[in-house]
């Protein structure tokens, strides 16, 4: 089980950006324990990060070896439809996480127009989203329900 997972604009700054909103966890801290993680329940994960919308993109659109694909798009959720294009026809699973409740911020993160076209979303409970994702993951890909 190869399992993607992609940061969007500005994760590369976590730990040192809000830290009161987003955590003092930076991304690689999160993504060694992420491999750890992974390692033990058997999967195999890879992490790409990018603060440029193309380059998510380019990347979405080869997935053929990964299983699922955990994503964080950063602020492109709240208005990116190239990327939501991009996500749709995916076969694959995949989980929509951010580390904040976007739902208790400000009216422009209010709402996610990546999320409608993805398997799942979790929102909130900070840099453990993605180990809450990668065990559903986990769980969606071994019962085989897609
Ligand atoms: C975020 C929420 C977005 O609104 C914001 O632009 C981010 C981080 C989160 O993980 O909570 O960059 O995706």
């Amino acid at each position: 089980m190869k399992i993607l997972i992609i940061n969007g604009p500005n994760l590369n700054f976590l730990g040192r950006r809000n830290v009161h909103i987003y955590g003092h966890m930076t991304l690689d801290e999160i993504n060694s324990q992420l491999k750890m993680q992974a390692k033990e329940m058997g999967m195999e994960v890879e992490f790409f990060q990018s603060n440029h919308e193309g380059e998510i993109i380019d990347r979405l659109q080869s997935v053929d070896k990964f299983d699922g694909v955990i994503i964080n798009p950063g602020a492109l959720a709240h208005y990116s439809y190239s990327l939501r294009d991009a996500l749709e026809p995916l076969t694959i699973p995949v989980i929509e996480v951010h580390l904040s409740n976007i739902f208790a911020r400000e009216d422009f993160r209010c709402r996610s127009v990546t999320a409608p076209v993805c398997r799942g979303f979790l929102s909130g409970f900070g840099w453990q989203v993605y180990f809450f994702a990668l065990d559903i993951m986990f769980k969606l890909l071994t019962s085989k329900k897609k």
